[in-house]
């Protein structure tokens, strides 16, 4: 999708379909304009059909040559004071859709939303229009026919034409980054291996200001990644470490470490899952996707910021030579482990990645992203991230950052009495916990014991990485999720806004 920004008032906009917003409460505006131009039609048509301006509520019409534009389509804002960003993003989402699938090819929008910035607004409806017609089909022979081919976020005001570039741009960067996971989640394990993901992170490199090292299964071995490279040993695809780097061009106050957990596919090793359970897990390397999303915006973006992604990918696989529950592993911290569970993979793997971002980069902090427990399911549900975090300062900026992105967050407490549950008579931990419940609680604690002290934050993505249906932001699959949230946190964190 081409995407502009124009100064034109949406009366003179020649798209297929000019978009209007308008709240329940809200001064007519331009929707006035319009009417006023259609000799009140457009406001005999609302009335006829009881439009309120709910979100979510579309009316449309032809203008029968009245107007450049061929199609008017007004769109619910709901209330002035419940406006947010995301109430711009859902309703641009809903009109492209709707523009599309009435075969439109260029839509152009205006979305003025109370108490929202033009900057803002513009990201937004580009966000919104992009992320909400998204569609996977590399693989379908026959692929939908009706393509959206441009869009114009409109914005009249002269003054406001740099502020709308501005938001344009940053839309566009983040739509780019969050497509570049969402696709990533919906290739299959048979695509993405791990030698796949170090690829795709060497490629991001060559586009310049990054640089990259993978580590392949002796160098890590060498590291004394004991806990990663248990799991990995029962996969014929040969695990990689990788490690981007993101240096701006003067010396950076902070450097942010960001890891992804990068299970290519977890079948639950000797710990077999279900059929059921198994199905979806080509989606176990979520969080891996986001940080290359965040890896491909990074250079386009310029921040001030030092920023390292890690991911230690492997597949986790039963066979003759996989991890027998009840070995012992050394993680590269030196801290003893014993496999309670194979299917307790995922922080085995991130405990290593912790470990190197302590000895190897020394950062300020660091998030991690992770497809980890079925518990946080139960718990949050697909629309809610699991925030866990050893600072308080650090998770304010992540939820301000996910607030921002329209992206839901919800702090867990990492209560130290159930550490209780993970220890071992013959180790210094177990994987698993042996007493019940608050599984998403107990796998933070896992991994707490692997932050040398680092400010660290612990996002658990399980319910929110992938849809089984249709969201106002994307088809089902893959969502992209956290890679608009921690470009806004890095933004801020580089004191940018
Ligand atoms: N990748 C799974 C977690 C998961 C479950 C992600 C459902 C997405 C949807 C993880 O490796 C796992 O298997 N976790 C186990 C942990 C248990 C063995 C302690 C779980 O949640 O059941
Ligand atoms: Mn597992
Ligand atoms: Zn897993």
């Amino acid at each position: 999708m081409k995407v502009s920004l124009e100064s034109r008032r949406p009366a003179q906009s020649r798209a297929d379909v000019v978009v209007l917003g308008r709240h329940t409460d809200g001064a007519p505006g331009e929707v006035a304009d319009v009417d006023q131009r259609l000799g009140g039609f457009l406001s005999r048509v609302l009335a006829a059909e009881k439009f309120e301006g709910k979100p979510g509520q579309i009316s449309y019409f032809f203008t029968n040559g009245k107007l450049p534009a061929a199609r008017v389509m007004v769109v619910g804002l709901g209330a002035r004071a419940s406006a947010d960003s995301e109430t711009v993003r859902r309703a641009a989402s809903a009109t492209a859709r709707r523009a599309r699938d009435l075969g439109a090819s260029s839509v152009a929008m205006y979305l003025p939303a109370a108490g929202i910035s033009a900057r803002e607004r513009a990201q937004a409806t580009v966000e919104g229009a992009r992320l909400g017609t998204y569609r996977f089909e590399k693989y379908l022979k026959e692929k939908n026919g009706k393509v959206l081919a441009s869009l114009a976020v409109l914005e009249p005001e002269g003054r406001q034409r740099d502020a709308g570039r501005d938001g344009v741009r940053l839309g566009e960067i983040g739509v780019d980054a969050t497509m570049l996971a969402r696709d990533l989640v919906n290739e299959p394990a048979n695509v993405v291996t791990p030698s796949y993901l170090a690829e795709r992170a060497q490629e991001l490199a060559k586009t310049g200001r990054l640089r990259v090292r993978v580590l392949d299964k002796d160098a890590c071995q060498e590291l004394g990644m004991g806990a990663y490279l248990g799991v990995a040993q029962g996969s014929l695809e040969p695990p990689r470490f990788i490690h981007l780097t993101y240096a701006p061009g003067r010396r950076a106050r902070r450097r942010v470490v960001i890891i992804g957990k990068g299970i290519t596919f977890d079948s639950g090793g000797l710990d077999l899952k279900t059929a059921d359970g198994m199905l979806r897990m080509k989606h176990d390397m979520a969080g891996a996707a986001t940080v290359l999303g965040v890896f491909q915006a990074l250079p386009r973006l310029r921040l001030p910021v030092e920023v390292h992604g890690l991911i230690a990918a492997t597949e986790n696989m039963p066979s003759g030579t996989a991890q027998r529950p009840g070995d012992i592993v050394r993680a590269m911290n030196g801290l003893t482990i014993e496999i309670g569970n194979t299917d307790a993979e995922g922080r085995l793997t991130l405990a290593d990645a912790m470990s190197y971002a302590a000895r190897e980069i020394k950062p300020t902090e660091m998030v991690e992203l992770a497809t980890l427990t079925g518990a946080i399911v139960i718990a949050l549900g697909q629309g809610v991230t699991g925030l866990f975090a050893t600072q308080d300062g650090l998770a304010d900026r992540l939820l301000g950052a996910s607030s921002a992105a329209g992206e839901r967050m919800w702090r867990m407490p990492l209560h130290d009495e159930y550490k209780d549950g993970l220890k071992s008579e013959i180790a210094d931990l177990n994987n698993v916990s042996s007493q019940r419940g608050a599984g998403a609680i107990v796998a933070a604690l896992f991994m707490r014991d692997f932050t040398s002290g680092i400010p660290w934050a612990h996002l658990d993505i399980a319910g929110t990485a992938f849809s089984e249906r249709e969201l106002p932001l994307g088809p089902r699959g893959g969502t992209g999720v956290g890679v608009r949230t921690l470009l806004a946190y890095l933004t801020r964190v580089a004191g940018r806004r």
